[in-house]
């Protein structure tokens, strides 16, 4: 078997996000989250997008069902609405949220495409957040209390769960950058939110299996950041780029697969273990066996070592890949400067960069030996609109995903335990601050109509799905 073919056993998935394609915001007994408060705040969202109607799938899901099943999808990660299914973020669940997702899991089974949920893409509950949000310990609590509730009712129609979806963003972009709800800009704030995060997928996943026992299989998505030194021969630029990997990424690898926050993120982030919440035990708690880590990938970052708080940290191309928020998501690293990248980008504005999803699934592979892996999203924005035959060409998508495939095949050849690959999105959706402005979708979504079309992406991923091979 070559590196462009994939065992039969490779998971070929689309993933979504609840409140990007939903709508329905006040329909069946929802409750708001903060991306309900945020997005109503005049100049939160590019021309005051919000997801009040987004792709209607709430209304649509059978159609959208059928378009996976005639994708050959073998699996669809989607996330539950914590405010749908429990609409005070505590205490009785909504029946009408419920059967929702029971009947689109039932719906999902029965056309044999296995459910990934995800349990927290971002919609904390507004009456969370109104007492301290992912600050407070007590928001752990309640989410914990939520998983278990879900695994009782969705028990084992679902395949695979994950706890968090990129935590760095809810607690970065969402607490220190004010990029994302609840869009606060309070640095202390952003890592007590990391921590909260980190707790509250520990509890999650041994809610979950206390609930529906061990065979239960629990992961978590990360959005692991490769980060380059400008100049690779600069031990400056080096260490830059390794404070980026403490913040970035092991300040969510660490305690989850290590059992502690490494030292040198202490001393960069004092307050994360001198504030006082990181109690006698968490770290315990938050390391729980993880069945698959999940890996969402997009592009890669150059940084270098700068004398002071820089104001290049942000700002187009050179922030890391945000820069849409009123200040820095990089909390610590006030001598780091975020350079913009060479090369062809998205309509993010994000580098293309095959070679960082390689990387990334090789570097896990070694630091944590043969540990599963699945890339839980990876895929592009373009300005993809119908030609006059009314398809949509979109030949930058597939030429993104050919290869950024391509290197996920290397890195199995190489040793990398990967198991499956999940394209963001199935659908044009509601991308965050971006509004309906940035169409990831391998679908298209008329907005006006909400007709969907397939692009030619989604038939050049059917053809890859149906087959474990990448085409050349
Ligand atoms: C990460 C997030 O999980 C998802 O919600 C978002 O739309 C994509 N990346 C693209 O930015």
């Amino acid at each position: 078997m070559n590196q462009r073919t994939f065992p039969d056993s490779f998971v070929w998935g689309a993933a979504t996000a609840a409140y990007q394609i939903e709508g329905a915001a006040t329909e069946g007994g929802r409750g708001r989250s903060i991306w309900d408060d945020f997005s109503h705040t005049p100049g939160r969202t590019r021309g005051g997008d919000t997801g009040d109607v987004a792709d209607d799938h709430y209304h649509r899901w059978q159609e959208d069902v059928a378009l996976m099943a005639e994708l050959g999808l073998g699996a669809y990660r989607l996330s539950i609405s914590w405010p749908r299914v429990q609409p005070g973020g505590r205490g009785p669940l909504n029946p009408e949220g419920v059967t929702f997702y029971t009947r689109l899991l039932d719906a999902l089974r029965a056309a044999g495409i296995a459910p990934v949920v995800t349990l927290y893409h971002w919609d904390l509950p507004s009456e969370l957040e109104a007492a301290g949000g992912w600050t407070t310990r007590e928001t752990a609590y309640a989410f914990a209390e939520y998983a278990r509730a879900m695994a009782r009712a969705l028990g084992e129609r679902v395949a695979l769960w994950i706890t968090v979806n990129e935590p760095w963003c809810s607690a970065f972009l969402g607490y220190a950058a004010g990029e994302h709800a609840p869009g606060r800009t309070e640095p202390a704030a952003a890592l007590a939110a990391a921590h909260h995060l980190n707790l509250a997928h520990g509890l999650a996943a041994a809610a979950i299996r206390d609930e529906l026992g061990e065979s239960a299989q629990v992961s978590v998505s990360l959005n692991l950041h490769v980060t380059r030194p400008a100049d690779p021969e600069s031990a400056a630029d080096l260490e830059a780029a390794h404070e980026v990997d403490l913040v970035g990424n092991h300040i969510f690898l660490g305690p989850m697969l290590d059992g502690s926050y490494p030292i040198g993120l202490r001393d960069l982030t004092r307050d994360i273990t001198d504030a006082g919440y990181v109690r006698p035990g968490d770290l315990a708690l938050i390391r729980q066996r993880l069945d698959v880590l999940g890996v969402n990938y997009y592009f890669t970052n150059s940084v270098r070592r700068s004398d002071g708080p820089a104001d290049g940290s942000r700002g187009s191309g050179g922030s890391g890949g945000h820069g849409n928020g009123p200040a820095s998501p990089w909390v610590g690293l006030d001598r780091v400067e975020f350079l913009p990248t060479a090369g062809p980008t998205t309509a993010m504005g994000w580098n293309i960069e095959p070679e960082g999803i390689y990387e990334l699934l090789t570097a896990l592979d070694n630091a944590y030996d043969g540990l599963p892996l699945m890339v839980t999203e990876n895929g592009a924005a373009f300005d993809d609109a119908p030609g006059p035959d009314g398809e949509v060409h979109d030949p930058d998508r597939v030429d993104y995903l050919r290869r950024h495939i391509d290197a996920v095949g290397r890195a199995r050849a190489d040793g990398a335990n990967v198991q499956g690959y999940f394209v963001w999105s199935l659908l044009d959706n509601f991308e965050w601050s971006y509004g309906y402005s940035k169409r990831f979708g391998i679908v298209r979504v008329d907005y006006d109509t909400q007709r969907r079309t397939l692009k030619d992406s989604a038939r050049w991923y059917a053809q890859l799905a149906r087959t474990g091979a990448l085409p050349d």
